[in-house]
């Protein structure tokens, strides 16, 4: 089934009577999963309110180019990089002549030659309108430009007249949007993935900690919502920005993280631990900041939970994907782990390298499954992450069948 997972639909709706089903439209785009923000001509505004599709759409809808406070909010130019697609709903004859034109003089058309999304047109109008050869014309201008068209369809207009130029139903237009971003390996997927260091709390200023920078768990989670996955990130405290698209839970400590990505399970397909997980907390954290005394003192520590082994033994468990930091005889025990923790696949690094891995933009791998096995070579860690992303669509539906207890129902 289509879907619209992570993506921004700016609507722009044109002033034709099929502008009520706009409202519709915002519906049905949503319910496959879009953001969806509305621009309104000033024609599109004499069928239906703004108020309508701002109650809908959850944002304010925008419709002047030259408003002051729009343009401080989110303006012409924000809306067209903000967006993921630009689709037209009804576009009227006009708003194809201004489009096939390069007018910029409303907020609509601006956006339009503003956007580098992809853009897509359901055109209403008259059927006579619709045959005249200036909007013939104009259709033909826009599609080489590679302009998207859905519809228009055949049937009974308002005006009486019967013929081409109704509204495609808002359903099939939502499903069109859909179809356009369709290549995602990992498209409707729900990806969690655990990224950066836990601190375990000494007393309330003082923890451990690693030097995980969450690098590569950030790449994983960019690569995974370019492939159309909807995505969480279970962070330990980094300083990256998160994302686009992505959801970030922060956490601290590793029972913290523990507990968030057990209440994310339910909704999660591929599970993916890349976080550099403290295996050992204080036994006790103090109230109070622990004072100088003695010339030694004792830590007491006690193991952490195994947070991906928990995750992978659950009866119905997504997709299970470890790391594992080696320092020699990579693949062998890189291939005890991931037998030992039930996983499904494992990305083992070569730690003794100072070169690649916790702090380095860059990483070399071998990634391992139950049968198979491929080697990585040194590259970026977005390049890294869209190739183990690759690994795991090519390996998600393979691995599933022969699990004892997964659940295949979710497929
Ligand atoms: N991991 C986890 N929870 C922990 C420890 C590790 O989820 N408490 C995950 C890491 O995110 C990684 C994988 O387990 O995906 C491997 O971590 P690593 O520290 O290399 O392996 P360990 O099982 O701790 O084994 P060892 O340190 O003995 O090599």
């Amino acid at each position: 089934m289509a879907h619209l997972f992570n993506r921004n639909i700016l609507l722009g709706v044109s002033g034709g009577i099929a502008a009520y089903k706009s409202a519709e439209l915002v519906r049905q785009l949503q319910e496959l999963g879009a953001s969806v923000r509305v621009i309104m001509t000033r024609g599109a505004q004499e069928f239906i309110t703004p108020l309508t599709l701002q109650a809908l759409s959850g944002h304010p809808v925008h419709t002047d180019l030259l408003d002051a406070e729009a343009e401080q909010g989110m303006g012409h130019i924000e809306l067209a990089r903000w967006a993921d697609l630009l689709l037209i709903a009804p576009a009227t004859a006009d708003i194809l002549a201004r489009l096939a034109s390069g007018r910029a003089d409303d907020l609509l058309t601006a956006a339009a030659l503003a956007t580098a999304a992809p853009r897509l047109l359901a055109p209403a109008m008259n059927q006579q309108m619709w045959r005249d050869p200036a909007t013939t014309a104009n259709v033909a201008t826009l599609t080489a430009r590679g302009m998207a068209f859905v519809g228009p369809a055949s049937g009974e207009q308002a005006c009486g007249d019967i013929g081409p130029g109704r509204l495609v139903e808002p359903a099939a237009i939502a499903e069109a949007a859909a179809a356009l971003f369709e290549d995602g390996l990992l498209q409707g997927r729900r990806v969690v993935i655990t990224a950066g260091p836990t601190r375990e709390a000494l007393d309330p200023v003082r923890y451990i900690s690693n030097h995980s920078s969450g690098k590569m768990g950030y790449a994983l989670a960019q690569a995974a919502v370019d492939a159309g996955a909807r995505t969480t990130i279970v962070s330990g405290p980094v300083q990256l920005p998160a994302p686009d698209h992505t959801r970030v839970i922060a956490v601290e400590s590793a029972t913290q993280m523990l507990d968030r990505c057990l209440e994310l399970l339910p909704e999660c397909d591929i599970f993916i631990a890349c976080a550099a997980v403290a295996d050992y907390r204080p036994a006790a954290t103090q109230a109070q900041k622990i004072k100088k005394g003695p010339e030694q003192i004792s830590l007491q520590l006690v193991r952490n939970p195994d947070i991906v082994a928990t995750v992978a033994a659950r009866e119905q468990h997504p997709f299970t994907v470890g790391f594992a930091a080696e320092t020699r005889d990579v693949v062998a025990y890189a291939r005890e782990k991931l037998q030992r923790k039930g996983l499904d696949m494992i990305v083992a690094n070569d730690v003794s390298d100072q070169s690649i891995g916790f702090n380095s933009d860059v990483n070399e791998a071998v990634v391992l499954w139950r049968d198979g096995e491929q080697a990585l070579a040194r590259t970026g860690k977005s390049t890294m992450a869209r190739q183990i992303v690759q690994l795991i669509a090519r390996h998600l539906d393979q691995g599933l069948p022969d699990r004892p207890g997964r659940d295949d129902s979710r497929k």
